[in-house]
This record gives C-alpha cells, sequence and structure tokens, in this order.
C-alpha cells in the first residue's frame, strides 16, 4: 500500500548576488514560431498582456522576447523606410510597427516582465533585416538605453564577413564558418565582442547565441559571456523535428550548469505558425514529450504560440509547477540519456533536493508496456517513491533493488517521474 507522504508546500528563496546572471533557465515568450516577420509591437504588448491574463506569469514565465522583424528590412517596403537603417551615428532605428522601444520595455517592466530582442553579429539578419555588424557599439548601447533585457544573436549573415562577400549583397549565400573545416575562431569572434559590450551596459542583459552549435558552441559559450546558446537547427512542430533535436542534445549536456545552458530552440505547442497560424501538428502525447525532455534538459522554456489562442490543453502543459521546477532545479544540471531499451530512450536528472527526475520516452510507433527493473542503470536504488510529474501524485512505493515499476508508455509519449530516496 502508498502510504501519504508529507508533500513539502513550503520553499526555500535562495538569492545568489555577483557576476553570473540567469542562473536558472529562461522562461517566457518569443515572437518568432507564431508571427515570424508579422510580428508589432502591437502584438508583442497583447502577448504581454495575455501571458498575464492566463496565469501564465504566475507560473515563472517572464520574458517577452522580440525576434527577428524589429528592424529596417533590406526590401525597402516599409512605407516609413527613406533609405536609412540607422542615425547619422550608427544608432539603429526601428520600424514602423516598432515606434517605441523603450516604451514598450518600460510597459513590460511596469507588469512584472521582462523584454528580450534579437540581431545578428552580419550586416543582415536572417529575415534580411538591418543586423549590427559594424555597429555593435551603438546596439549593445541602445538596447541597454531601451531597457532591453536579453538579446539572441543570430549567425546569419555572418558567414559572408568571414567569406569577404559584400556587406551588402542581398545575395550572398552565406557559409556556415565552421562546416566544411572553417577557422572555428573567425566565428566566435563576432560573438565575443558583443558578450563584451554586453558586459559593459549598466543593466544585465542575458545573451543567448545562436549559431545552431556550431564549433562546438557549448565548450566556449560560457567564454563570450553566454547564457545560452542554440545547439541544433531550428525547430518546426512536427515528431521528427522534435525527435531529431531531442537526440542531439546530450553531447552538449556536461557543460550545462547555473548560468549556461544548452538551448534545444522554443517550444512548438499551441498556435503556432511563423506568420500562417494553425495548431501545433505534434499530437498530444508528443507535446507532453517534447515539454517533459526541455524540462529534464534544463533547456529555456519559450514558448512559440499565440497566447491569445492558448487553449486548456496548451495551458495545462505549460503551467505544471512540479514539470518546471525540475527545468529550474538550482543544481542546473542537464539530464542525459542513461539507457535505451529499443526505441525508449531513459533519461535522468540530479536535482537538488538528491532526488532524480527520470524520463521514461518512447520515440517508437508502439507503445511501450514492461516491468522496468534496471534501476542500477539509472543510478537509483533502495526504497523510493515514484512521483508522476504531470499528475503530481505519487504512484508507487517500490524497492528498486527487488521490485519492478510497470510502465505503459503510448507511441511517441513519455512516463515523467521522480525518484525520491526513503532513508
Ligand atoms: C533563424 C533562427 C530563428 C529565428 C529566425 C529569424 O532562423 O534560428 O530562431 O530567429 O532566424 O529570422
Amino acid at each position: 500500500m502508498l502510504k501519504i507522504r508529507k508533500v513539502q508546500l513550503q520553499k526555500k528563496l535562495k538569492i545568489e548576488c555577483g557576476d553570473r546572471i540567469a542562473l536558472t533557465p529562461t522562461m517566457g515568450w518569443n515572437s518568432w514560431n507564431c508571427f515570424g516577420h508579422e510580428v508589432s509591437a502591437d502584438k508583442v504588448k497583447r502577448a504581454a498582456d495575455a501571458l498575464i491574463k492566463s496565469g501564465l506569469i504566475n507560473h515563472g514565465w517572464n520574458y517577452i522576447n522580440i525576434d527577428d522583424s524589429w528592424q529596417y528590412n533590406r526590401d525597402g517596403k516599409d512605407p516609413s523606410f527613406h533609405g536609412k537603417m540607422r542615425d547619422e551615428n550608427g544608432y539603429i532605428l526601428t520600424n514602423s510597427k516598432f515606434p517605441d522601444m523603450k516604451g514598450l520595455a518600460d510597459y513590460m517592466h511596469n507588469n512584472g516582465l521582462k523584454m528580450g530582442i534579437y540581431s545578428s553579429p552580419g550586416p543582415w539578419t536572417c529575415g534580411g533585416c538591418a543586423g549590427s555588424y559594424g555597429y555593435e557599439k551603438q546596439d549593445a548601447e541602445s538596447y541597454a538605453k531601451w531597457g532591453v533585457d536579453y538579446l539572441k544573436y543570430d549567425w546569419c549573415s555572418y558567414g559572408g564577413v568571414i567569406d569577404g562577400l559584400p556587406d551588402n549583397d542581398p545575395n550572398k549565400v552565406p557559409s556556415l564558418a565552421f562546416q566544411g573545416g572553417g577557422d572555428p575562431d573567425k566565428g566566435v569572434k563576432p560573438f565575443q565582442l558583443m558578450g563584451s559590450l554586453l558586459k559593459q551596459q549598466p543593466r544585465d542583459i542575458v545573451y543567448n547565441l545562436c549559431q545552431y552549435g556550431m564549433g562546438d558552441v557549448w565548450k566556449w559559450g560560457d567564454e563570450v559571456n553566454a547564457q545560452s546558446w542554440r545547439t541544433t537547427n531550428d525547430i518546426t512542430d512536427t515528431w521528427s523535428s522534435v525527435k531529431n533535436i531531442a537526440l542531439a542534445q546530450d553531447k552538449a549536456a556536461p557543460f550545462a550548469k547555473p548560468g549556461n545552458r544548452n538551448d534545444p530552440d522554443m517550444l512548438v505547442v499551441g498556435v503556432v505558425g511563423w506568420g500562417n497560424p494553425h495548431q501545433s501538428r505534434l499530437k498530444p502525447d508528443e507535446q507532453y514529450l517534447h515539454m517533459s525532455l526541455w524540462s529534464i534538459f534544463s533547456a529555456p522554456l519559450l514558448i512559440g504560440c499565440d497566447l491569445e489562442k492558448l487553449d486548456d490543453f496548451t495551458l495545462n502543459l505549460l503551467t505544471n509547477d512540479e514539470v518546471i521546477a525540475v527545468n529550474q532545479d538550482a543544481l542546473g544540471k542537464q539530464g542525459v540519456c542513461l539507457q535505451t531499451i529499443g526505441e525508449l530512450r531513459i533519461y535522468v536528472k540530479e536535482l537538488e533536493d538528491g532526488s532524480k527526475a527520470v524520463a521514461f520516452a518512447n520515440f517508437g510507433r508502439e507503445k511501450v508496456t514492461m516491468s522496468y527493473k534496471d534501476f542500477k542503470k539509472l543510478e537509483i536504488s533502495g526504497v523510493q517513491t515514484v512521483r508522476d510529474l504531470w499528475r503530481q501524485k505519487d504512484i508507487a512505493e517500490i524497492n528498486t533493488d527487488k521490485k519492478g515499476l510497470s510502465l505503459d508508455i503510448p507511441a511517441h509519449g513519455v512516463a515523467y517521474y521522480k525518484f525520491i530516496s526513503l532513508k
């Protein structure tokens, strides 16, 4: 019989001061997966309002990040564009959809939120807007002046700088510097430059590198003052995208620690679409697996959906405090796969209180039904309470040296548990 265990309803709040920032993974929203280039200040404000109204803010979600397309685009189509991307001193101009960046950041701060922005070390962003190349100092100063709290710095056209292509050739196809034996130092340099400029600003600005994992970014991201870095290519709302990204995370795991996160890209639950809104094509079980793995990976959690169109299922996925607590755990480790049985992969993350989060992730097309006994492989032993994190319920108390745990995991689904040792 399962004994009733006292669940702690109080938590100690630990405040750590010092040079290192973003000690726990960033949680918030980003405009890209939802609005793509159709983003505007009005839509961003409405996302902030919806984040508050839906109650997401009470579960730790607090960054509102503007992705590409707040700057002028080289297509020159913006009605207010008069041939200049920057003022006479090199300070960047915002396009007509973002008339007042400082006002927008104030709006976020007055509502208990933070604001993020996006740029590229190259002359152009991936969407063809003005990047920071040659104007890094002015850009870092603008972000600080506006009150920006987070920068996503995206490789995009920087390969062209390395290749010596003309800065403003709109037809260039920039190379990926690290691939094909490029000089890795050349690819580190632009991130180093912006990292040191951000550090010189009179406010903390969380720095996210977006260069898709080139040159093993997890090995040097910390040295360029970044707090997180994308490890893989852009996510889409398909099972193969989520699966391939998930399977590529373990190599970077040893480099995760408080203030340093591997970023497998943003969440693709809810209404997404990069400007063409539709319900995520991930099935419900796939969404549980996606959220569980991003939780156990200690990944930055950035919602990518239209927050004004949140349905109950998506809201529940995003507001499970026990699933979020594993992601935010202060020990800061990244869960890794310790065992593979067919297409079942078992991820384990050590937590600060000595317990372990375990995600039994079924990547296969058949459901998995078994009595699981290999606890030694997971470095789990003795008597344990098994808590189902999604259901927020203790489901078993077993002596893992002697007894098995029955698993019944749907195709592309997950069982996300916490093992608490009963000493
Ligand atoms: C790249 C990034 C995306 C997004 C777009 C914007 O593709 O990986 O996350 O920022 O650029 O153009």
